[in-house]
């Protein structure tokens, strides 16, 4: 009341005109002879069907009424649950968010079918969606790597972000990105991604003018994040920097989605144990074959079997590049089109001589069969020697050269195997075209299961981060 009188002849209009109530009532009520206080959670109905919630917001001393038997909230001030704001927008007070923040906690576990607000209105609604949306929580990215997987998956988060609200209950917001040469960026209140991508696809820099110059490891440690997601380029010898940057995060107590094969192939049950350990959530969908599940396939969909061996296509360039040498193309023009068409690596030799095929073997092997491989491990030939000849000849005996990853046990020991191999015209994985995918998975319940990836864009690469990210969420 002190601070208001003193503050009434420096306001002008409505805010003086609202001051001046509020005098005006805060003066009634100190007139009022008080009995006693209400307490917190205290029944003030004799048939104890109403009670009392102390919901403090922006004020002390806002109180709740809730009536249980026809699930009514009568909302105090600071309840403004509306979903518009928290009703901080009055100058004259200070707002506590964290105040606002239990207030709203507080009665998240009521069942409510009708608001009745204070400041008017009343809002009959559904029960389930009005829990949610009071229980509405922040969930915070942290990005690294803001290249073509990146972009795909904020794409897809940025027009989908209303309806995460709804499914989930989580308010997602990216608070921090990493990239290695066009920038980095926080922000507590959450980054603008339209503008952000834009800004990457314009100027080739992640804001047009602040952009901070930090190491990725210090990003994750100021971004506050729930969660990290690895996007940075894969790095076939040691999975390095992003194993660095995932261990950095659990450190934090941080979740942590990878679409980077890297880490699963190096070091996949050093991390799976020390997010065991921390009872954090580690999900690497997108490092083999995009969105389509096949680790969450055999994880959710297969309980009690036991994956025995696989065998799959798993790298499109050599794929492409055979086939075009099929068509009677050059292997050097075949590689030029796959580089033109965005599939095949700058240095084509990582494709060609087998090393993205071993890092998946890898990750298959570790995931599926629970191995302990590194990429070395993998017996790896690519199709580097394949000749028009090979081609031609295979395809005079209705066969088609493919190139094959395989994993299975043998005397206890998990062996990875990746190879040329020829395969009937007949056969299904003859018939695995361009950048499509195949796996097949053997086990000793369901017998043989077959996966094939048909023709992916990169919105198949965003989705696979993004399913991950919601699979979190409801586990959550
Ligand atoms: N593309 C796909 O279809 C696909 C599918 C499955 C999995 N993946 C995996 O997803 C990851 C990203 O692929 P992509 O196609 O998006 O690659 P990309 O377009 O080359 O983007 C890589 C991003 O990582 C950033 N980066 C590199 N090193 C970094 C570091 N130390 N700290 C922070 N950022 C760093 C790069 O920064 P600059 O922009 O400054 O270079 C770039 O923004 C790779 O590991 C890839 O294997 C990709």
């Amino acid at each position: 009341l002190e601070s208001l009188i003193a503050k009434i002849d420096t306001l002008e209009g409505k805010e003086k005109e609202f001051a001046a109530q509020r005098i005006e009532i805060i003066q009634g009520v100190e007139n009022c002879e008080v009995d006693r206080y209400v307490e917190d959670n205290e029944t003030i109905s004799d048939d104890g069907d109403v009670i009392c919630i102390d919901t403090p917001g922006h004020m002390p001393g806002h109180i709740s009424v809730y009536v249980k038997s026809s699930n009514t909230l009568i909302a105090g001030d600071a309840m403004n649950v509306t979903g518009h704001e928290l009703s901080g927008a009055n100058p004259l007070f200070t707002f506590d968010m964290e105040e606002a923040a239990n207030s709203i906690k507080k009665i998240s576990n009521l069942e409510i079918d009708r608001i009745i607000c204070y400041h008017g209105g009343e809002y009959i609604i559904d029960s389930q969606v009005a829990l949610k949306r009071l229980a509405l929580k922040r969930f915070n990215l942290c990005l690294i790597g803001f290249g073509n997987a990146s972009r795909a998956f904020c794409k897809i988060l940025v027009d989908h972000h209303e309806s995460v609200k709804k499914m989930t209950g989580y308010d997602v917001r990216v608070t921090a990105i990493a990239t290695k040469s066009k920038g980095s960026l926080i922000d507590k209140n959450g980054i603008d991604l339209e503008k952000a991508m834009l800004c990457v696809e314009t100027n080739n820099m992640i804001h047009e003018t602040e952009t901070l110059d930090m190491d990725t490891r210090s990003l994750i440690e100021q971004s506050g994040a729930d969660v990290m997601i690895e996007m940075s380029a894969l790095s076939i010898t040691d999975g390095q920097p992003a194993i660095s940057h995932i261990e950095k995060a659990f450190g934090l107590d941080m979740h942590v989605i990878t679409a980077n094969k890297g880490p699963i192939a190096w070091k996949y049950k050093v991390l799976k144990k020390m997010a065991e350990d921390k009872n954090l959530q580690f999900l690497y969908e997108t490092t083999v074959m995009d969105g389509t599940p096949v680790f969450n396939l055999v994880k959710y969909t297969l309980p009690g079997c036991r994956v025995k061996s696989f065998k799959g296509i798993l790298n499109s360039t050599t794929n492409f590049v055979i086939e075009e040498m099929e068509k009677g193309n050059d292997y050097a023009s075949a590689i030029k089109q796959a580089q033109l068409e965005g599939f095949a690596e700058a240095d084509p030799s990582l494709d060609i001589d087998g090393w993205d095929a071993a890092a998946k073997t890898t990750a298959l092997a570790n995931v599926l069969l629970d191995g302990d491989l590194t990429p070395l491990d993998i017996d790896r030939k690519g199709i580097r020697h394949i000749t028009a000849t090979d081609v031609n000849n295979a395809f005079k005996e209705n066969k088609k050269i493919k190139l094959i990853c395989e994993g299975y046990v043998e005397n206890g020991q998990v062996i990875g195997i990746v190879s040329p191999q020829l395969v009937n015209q007949s056969d299904l994985f003859a018939n695995i075209d361009a950048t499509s995918s195949l796996v097949s998975i053997t086990t000793d319940l369901m017998g043989e299961i077959i996966i094939i990836e048909k023709n992916p864009e990169i919105q198949q690469t965003g989705y696979g981060i993004y399913s991950d990210m919601l699979r979190l969420l409801s586990d959550l």
